[in-house]
């Protein structure tokens, strides 16, 4: 017997961290790049074929543990006994680059398990799954990479709250570039904590400016200004520059777009490597930053047009 589950990868447009502490933010699911997960039977103890491991799924290492955790509570939560499948999972997701990879592999494989034991899956009981392996990966998530993994459409997400599909209906392209090195998002996450306990007053301005700062992008989205977009995103950069979330790469792929004619730019998801995005007037303006990107060191550019969802 044989299943398969799949999920993509995801952007943040607007409002990473900030998203942590009850503000908004707003997300797209990248379709560019996917993961599938196959459940296959077999005689034995469970095993374990992905980018980082193969071997039996008792013995992965500690940095699979969000995943190793997943497969064990779907399997308890469907009543089954763990052993006698195999797991396959192939990603075109980068791994640990702020796209979502993490709760990505969580989702596909939940799906995968649901699917291979016949079972139905809510989006109720997909997202709590999910949100084990994110609170393992990442302490405290907001739920927004287990959502927009799992879904189809653009999201004006607020945590604890329901979802809004949000259309973008903005005449632009985004070009998204990977600086190729593992993203900390734990540690960033963790880093802002910190930065509660130590300077609660700066920390708390700088996150509701980021709350104010996704607030004054879906206006400028919802009234078609792609340039006011691009400065509320170069504003948000700077916010979680100063809040200690970018790194000299990512600065400098963000210098890079501005000086080559993008309307906005900044880091996208957890930080500190990862991923950025940078904000074209049009397609052409957007094929000359990709370029620009990737002489400037970026290892992998998307382009993604914001009215393709009409
Ligand atoms: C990570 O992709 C996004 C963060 O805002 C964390 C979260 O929302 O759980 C950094």
């Amino acid at each position: 017997m044989r299943a398969t589950g799949i999920s993509n990868g995801k952007i943040i447009l607007m409002g990473e961290h900030s998203v942590v502490y009850g503000e908004p933010a707003i997300a797209i699911p990248f379709l560019a790049t996917a993961i599938e997960t196959t459940i296959e039977t077999t005689n034995g103890p469970v095993t374990l074929d992905c980018f980082f491991y193969k071997g039996p799924l008792s013995t992965a290492p500690e940095r699979l543990l969000n995943l190793v955790t997943v497969i064990v509570e779907t399997v308890k939560k469907l009543n089954k006994p763990l052993e006698n499948f195999d797991i396959t999972i192939t990603s075109t997701i980068p791994a640990e680059r702020g796209m979502g990879s993490s709760a990505a592999v969580a989702v596909a494989t939940i799906r995968a398990l649901f699917h291979y034991f016949d079972e139905s899956l809510s989006n109720s009981v997909l997202l709590q799954l999910t949100n084990i392996s994110e609170t393992i990966a990442h302490n405290n998530p907001s739920g927004l990479d287990a959502a927009m993994t799992s879904g189809q459409s653009p999201l004006y997400y607020i945590k604890g709250q329901d979802f809004q599909f949000f259309p973008l209906r903005v005449t632009a392209y985004l070009v998204v570039a990977d600086t190729g090195i593992t993203s900390q998002t734990k540690e960033a996450v963790e880093n802002i904590a910190e930065l509660y306990q130590s300077a609660p007053r700066e920390t708390d301005l700088a996150i509701k400016k980021l709350g104010l700062l996704a607030n004054q992008a879906k206006w400028a989205i919802e009234q078609d200004q792609p340039i006011e977009l691009g400065t509320f995103m170069t504003q948000a950069h700077e916010q979680l520059d100063s809040l200690g979330i970018s790194n000299q790469e990512l600065n400098h792929l963000v210098h890079t777009a501005l000086d080559s004619g993008a309307i906005g730019a900044k880091l996208t998801g957890g930080g500190r490597g990862g991923c950025m995005i940078a904000l074209a007037k049009n397609e052409d303006n957007a094929i000359q930053l990709s370029k620009a990107l990737l002489q400037a060191g970026a290892n992998h550019t998307w382009i993604y047009n914001m009215r393709k969802d009409e």
